[in-house]
């Protein structure tokens, strides 16, 4: 039985091989593709979504573009982390399939409608505005999704954008705020997870060597993202954040966590977007998501290698 899949994505580098890496696993339907402004402006994140999957021969999935900007806040990218394309690292033609008319947010809303009950999960791997706009504008898929997994926050890790917030959940923080509250199931990859996803020398060199286009292409981008990573961390490898999206919907196995209580910060300016998760259960806040505190990191790269070597 496959698992339907709508991915809402900024692509990056990371967002690409999370992409890649589900659409070599048989195990997922990937049933379409919703840009959102978040790495790089929403037309350079729709334009990627649609080179990432003419690159693994894709193009029949439906790539939309969703919300240009946050709910309230001026959008902040990160082009010292992405490259001015957000895709820099491979050198992938312009894409030649258009983008789906109508808004990404309505395209998530009418897939939910149109399958089953408990059929449809959501993998976000950017700011969570479509993801709000939609449960906001249709409160009826709260309860028909199967559940969103998201690459977002950071506890015991802290921020990676500020001291205290990791990107995706900065951007907007009233949008990520909104989708915690929504009652839907959440199953949260936080940067305590991420961060111990090195693409060490040898993990690259792994894809550079399946031959395949792919493997060049996912090579080069990981090749790209140690620039920024490593000055700021200085690990022996970038942390890899969001295929830990597509692993976790693959093999949840490779991973451990717990159900807490997670809400945001939107309030204050110094900890604006902040994901304060009660891991300890020191409060009677309901326990909304999953948080996943590790994951096996060699299991991690052999499965994404093993996936993209499925790609042409
Ligand atoms: O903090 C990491 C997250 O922010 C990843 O999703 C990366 O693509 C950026 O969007
Ligand atoms: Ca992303």
């Amino acid at each position: 039985m496959t698992r339907k899949i709508i991915f809402d994505t900024d692509p990056g580098q990371d967002d690409a091989i999370a992409i890649l890496a589900a659409l070599g696993s048989p195990e997922l339907d990937i049933l379409g593709i919703v840009a959102v402004a978040g790495n790089v402006p929403l037309h350079l994140a729709e334009t990627n979504a649609r080179r990432i999957v003419e690159l693994a021969g894709r193009s029949d999935i439906p790539v939309h573009a969703g919300a240009e900007r946050p709910f309230l806040r001026p959008l902040v990218t990160a082009e010292h982390v992405h490259g001015e394309t957000g895709l820099d690292g491979p050198d992938l033609p312009p894409p030649s399939t258009p983008l789906q008319g109508g808004h990404g947010v309505d395209f998530i809303i009418d897939t939910v409608r149109a399958h089953e009950p408990k059929s449809v999960t959501i993998a976000a791997l950017g700011p969570l505005t479509n993801v709000a706009l939609a449960l906001l504008k249709a409160p009826d898929i709260a309860e028909r999704l199967q559940g969103i997994v998201l690459m977002g926050g950071a506890y015991f890790e802290v921020g990676n954008v500020t001291p205290t917030a990791e990107f995706n959940i900065y951007v907007d923080p009233e949008a990520a705020a909104s989708v915690f509250a929504s009652g839907v199931d959440l199953t949260v990859l936080p940067l305590d997870a991420t961060h111990g996803m090195h693409s060490t020398l040898p993990r690259i060199e792994a894809f550079r060597a399946l031959g395949t286009k792919s493997g060049a292409a996912v090579a080069a981008m990981l090749s790209f993202s140690q620039t920024y990573d490593l000055q700021k961390f200085g690990w022996d490898g970038a942390p890899l954040h969001d295929p830990c999206v597509t692993a976790y919907l693959v093999r949840p196995e490779i991973f451990e966590g717990r159900r807490v209580n997670i809400e945001v910060e939107t309030g204050s300016a110094l900890t604006r977007g902040m994901t304060v998760a009660d891991y300890w259960g020191v409060t009677d806040r309901p326990k909304n998501a999953f948080f996943v505190r590790s994951g096996d990191a060699d299991a991690f790269y052999a499965l994404l290698t093993e996936r993209v070597a499925r790609l042409p």
